[in-house]
């Protein structure tokens, strides 16, 4: 009996000493994603309670696609499903030229309809914690605006996009040149038509409402991104908001995470080391027949081991619409048996990026991407495809040097041969260049992964963020 009462006691103690954390992410994957992560990392590490809100449906989206993550550490995080707002989940255009995956905007724009809820959510955790931090997707702002009427609550944003990007982006907006050496600035792809303008103005309807911010949250760290997050801390001193580049603090014994059973593993088991060249173009890519036909002629032509990773984009709500049935060349399958491996389901990205027979990575170039591939140390073959991919392409290959281009983003409307994959792959992955691009990538990796441990970079900075939010 007082055993009980104690332990209740206890357990009120924390509740009106505690400081919660939110956190509000935007409804697309990466961004899903990385919050997850984040919120993981923080209650397992901190037991801080930690909760994430959004809808139902996008909630459950997080939770089922989460990678590399304990089952025990998301089961304690607080998901607070908001009732789904409707929207339409037209399935992804996968003719078009333009990659921009504009069958999500729908989902978006529902997104925008959360303000009440989250204020409701927050007002009710506010009247039970000593403080309430809310930590949120920069897409996010207008939503979490209602933190200015609570007297314990504060929020910081957290950037789901590299600092490279960000400081282009702020300068360009302020008109401001960028920094960079002569040549670099020369290769640089143009900003111009990353993304929609349905985009651009939901995005710009975020800005009266992100000065509410205490801070910044990036997920990079000073040994990837060192320059930039001093160039960015110049642009931004105006501000006035605390930084801090935590990321990217990854699971590092990703052995002992639920997913070894899993195919993809256990084929790569069975590979030459350094030999298998990964090929995933993340959540928002789809390829029409013919430029899927292209790849895989290309992929059997370089006579490169390969794991494929064959999905079509999302749609707004990834829970509804049949898959389409994405056709192959007659006989490919059969005849790449030996060398490769194609796989049409959610696949275990981190785990395979650290897998010792992964020697490079196809890509898109979304940010979670290039995290993982470069926390792994694993180079990459650039095929940016909309967004803030161009310049994290541009970041991999012409300033870290850990990858080469594939495909220009100029040259984004064209289609792309198979000769012209084939020459990709081949220099990547079986020439003396793409070796010295390989051991570039695995120095950085090396380094990244001591800057996540205890007195590293990051492990410092997230230190100091969680010290911050618990003063
Ligand atoms: C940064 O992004 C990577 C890739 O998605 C993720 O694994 C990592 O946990 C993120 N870092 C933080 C601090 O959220």
């Amino acid at each position: 009996m007082d055993n009980i009462n104690e332990n209740f006691e206890i357990l009120k103690k924390t509740q009106e000493n505690e400081v919660a954390i939110v956190m509000v992410p935007f409804p697309a994957q990466g961004h899903l994603n990385q919050l997850l992560q984040l919120a993981c990392l923080i209650s397992s590490s901190y037991d801080l309670p930690v909760y994430y809100v959004g809808s139902a449906t996008h909630n459950r989206q997080a939770r089922v696609r989460a990678n590399a993550l304990n089952p025990s550490d998301i089961a304690k995080i607080h998901f607070h499903d908001i009732p789904t707002p409707e929207f339409a989940s037209p399935p992804p255009d996968y003719n078009a030229l333009r990659k921009f995956p504009s069958q999500l905007q729908p989902s978006w724009d529902a997104s925008m309809l959360l303000r009440e809820s989250i204020d409701s959510f927050l007002r009710d955790i506010s009247s039970k914690a000593r403080r309430v931090v809310v930590v949120h997707d920069t897409l996010m702002s207008y939503n979490v605006q209602d933190v200015l009427s609570l007297h314990n609550a504060e929020s910081y944003i957290f950037n789901c996009i590299s600092v490279f990007t960000l400081y282009c982006l702020m300068s360009l907006s302020v008109g401001i040149s960028l920094q960079l050496d002569e040549e670099l600035l020369k290769k640089l792809p143009s900003f111009e038509g990353i993304i929609t303008d349905q985009l651009k103005n939901l995005g710009a309807s975020q800005i009266p409402y992100m000065d509410i911010r205490s801070g910044d949250i990036h997920n990079s760290s000073k040994v990837i991104e060192g320059a930039f997050l001093d160039l960015l801390a110049q642009v931004a001193s105006k501000q006035e908001k605390k930084q801090w580049a935590i990321g990217p603090i990854l699971p590092t014994k990703l052995d002992c995470v639920a997913n070894r059973n899993n195919m993809c593993l256990d084929w790569l088991d069975k590979q030459p080391s350094r030999s298998v060249l990964y090929v995933s173009f993340g959540t928002t890519t789809s390829f029409s027949d013919r430029e899927i036909k292209e790849l895989a002629m290309g992929l059997e032509q370089s006579k490169q081991r390969f794991l494929w990773v064959l999905r079509d984009a999302d749609r707004g709500d990834v829970f509804t619409g049949e898959d389409r049935k994405i056709e192959l060349p007659e006989g490919f399958e059969e005849r790449v048996e030996e060398i490769g491996l194609v796989v049409r389901e959610w696949a275990p990205q981190p785990e395979i990026l650290a897998h010792s027979s992964t020697g490079g990575f196809m890509s898109h170039c979304g940010w979670n991407s290039c995290i993982e591939s470069i926390t792994m140390g694993v180079p990459i073959a650039a095929w940016p495809m909309h967004s803030d991919q161009a310049s994290n392409s541009f970041l991999v290959t012409e300033v870290l040097r850990i990858g080469l281009i594939v495909r220009e983003w100029e040259k984004r409307e064209e289609l792309v041969s198979a000769s012209s994959i084939e020459n990709g792959v081949r220099k990547l992955m079986a020439s003396e260049e793409g070796d010295a691009i390989r051991k570039r990538a695995e120095e950085l990796g090396e380094v990244v992964r001591c800057s996540t441990e205890n007195g590293g970079s990051s492990q410092i900075e997230l230190d100091s963020f969680i010290a911050h939010i618990t003063r």
